[in-house]
Order: structure tokens, then sequence, then C-alpha cells
């Protein structure tokens, strides 16, 4: 029987120190969420966004623009925020609607502020090895793995998903700690044949139930970073049911890493107050 990867619990604890050290600041750290449009899953997250700042000590303010919002007026947007001292980060929600440059309208946000690590020179030096900006998903899935110790260089991890949000900086964020990596996507061809070679099987396709028990390596920490809409609720990348015989450690969804993702915003915001990039 596997492990819990247990990001609730890890979150908390995050969560806690991070209320600890705001409350001795001097000015509360700032950040600001934008969304643009109302892509039902966005507002949900910004919504637990912006009530976990509050629950730490952090100021947070909400700008909502309209699906038809031009690029000109977001850009224009993120230039104040920029401007404003009681802001420390910005962040942009993904995705924007169509007819907006996505990393045109993220690379105005300035360095100091770039709380989720997108902006091409965080992407640029994170490649490089630097990881001052590192998105929160990516941190928050190898937070966990250091949180139970589970051993990262020379392990063959597999990235199944290749989007900027998760799977590539992911895969980069392991390759710095000396892991072979392996990255998939939706047009790998007998993808068991590469998820049954990881000790570290890092799941982000968004396909409920897309790894099985059979695809699983004996003993492997699997980690699912999925988040759908099925009848009935929330279901992972995973089947939890199936592979928790299987795997020597594995993340719930819900309370694996979702919670942690919103840690490490937070933990993020922090360091952008403090002069700390990301
Ligand atoms: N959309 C899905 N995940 C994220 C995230 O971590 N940050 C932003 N800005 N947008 C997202």
């Amino acid at each position: 029987m596997a492990i819990l990867l247990d990001g609730k619990a890890t979150a908390e604890k995050i969560r806690k120190r991070l209320a600890e050290e705001t409350k001795k600041l001097p000015e509360k750290p700032g950040l600001a969420a934008i969304l643009v449009g109302s892509n039902p899953a966005s507002k949900i997250y910004v919504d637990i966004k912006e009530k976990t700042c509050k629950e730490v000590g952090i100021y947070s303010e909400r700008h909502n623009l309209p699906e038809n919002t031009d690029g000109k007026e977001l850009i224009a947007l993120i230039e104040g925020l920029n401007a404003k001292s009681s802001i420390h980060g910005i962040l942009l929600q993904l995705p924007l609607p169509g007819h907006i440059n996505t990393q045109t309208a993220l690379d105005i946000i300035s360095p100091a502020k770039d709380v989720d690590g997108f902006t091409s020179r965080s992407v640029a030096k994170l490649a490089a090895g630097n990881e001052d900006n590192v998105p929160c998903t990516p941190k928050g899935i190898i937070r966990l793995l250091e949180e139970y110790k589970i051993p990262i260089a020379s392990r063959h991890a597999v990235v199944v998903g290749r989007s900027m949000i998760v799977g590539k900086p992911t895969a980069a964020m392991l390759l710095n700690r000396n892991a072979t990596v392996t990255i998939c996507h939706s047009k790998t061809p007998d993808l068991g044949n590469y998820t049954r070679q990881a000790d570290i099987l890092i799941v982000a396709a968004g396909k409920p139930k897309l790894v099985t028990a059979e695809m699983v390596k004996q003993g492997a920490a699997v980690v699912d970073v999925g988040i759908n809409k099925v009848d009935g609720g929330i279901a992972g990348d995973v089947d939890f049911e199936s592979c928790k015989g299987k795997a020597g450690w594995i993340s719930p969804v819900p309370g694996g890493v979702g919670p942690m993702t919103v840690a490490m915003l937070l933990e993020n915001t922090l360091n952008c107050y403090k002069g700390i990039e990301g």
C-alpha cells in the first residue's frame, strides 16, 4: 500500500509558517490577481488563491476584466500594477482569451513581481538552472517529493504533459536535480511503455484516470496533477484506487498537488516582498 503524499497537510504547515512570518512584517505583502473573461475553472482557482492570501495575512486585490478586453488594456493594467508599491506579486490567470497574445502580456510583468515564473526571462532562467522564479505547481510538486524524502538525483522521472504551466517547468526542475527525465504527451504512442520505467511519475495530461496500475512500476512515486470534472465530482489523471496498491507513494486528488500550488504562490509573493525574486 502506497504512502499518501498529503499535500493538504504539507500545505497547511507551509501556510502556518508563512502566516507567522507575515505577522512580523511592517506592511502586508500584496498580490494582484488578474482574471480576463469568465472561464469557470479559472474563477474557482482565483477565488481560492484570494481566500488563502487573506488567511495568511497577504493583501490581495482582484481585477476582473471582460472577455473582450484588448491586449492594450490588459498591458496598461499590468503596467499600473508594476508601479504600485503595495503590490509585490502579479498573477495573470491563464488561459487568456484567444485574441490576446499570452506571452506578450506575461512579459509586461516586472521581473520583481513575477510570482508565477511565466515571463520569458524566468523561463530562460529556469532552463539555465536558476530557480529564483519558478511556477507554483512545479515548485509544489518538488516540495512534496522533498517533504517525503523521495530521492530525485539519478532516478528516472517521467513527466506526462508538456504545458508551460506544469509539464515543461517540472521536467526542468527535475533535470536541475539530476534526474534522468523523459517527457511524454498526447502524441506519445504506447504511453505505458514509458510510464512503466518511471521511478517518479508526474501526470499532468488533463485526462481523467489516464494512468492505471499496469502503467506504474512497483514502488514508484506517482504524482497526480490532474483536476478533471467528471460525473459525481473531481477525478485526477491517475486511477488512484488501482494504483495505490502498486505505487510506493501516491498523491490524491483532491488534497495532493492543488493545495501545494496555492501555498507556493503565497511563498513566492512573500519572497517578492522580501526582494528575493519569486
Ligand atoms: N492556470 C492554471 N494554473 C495556473 C497557475 O498556476 N497560474 C496561472 N497564472 N494560471 C494558471
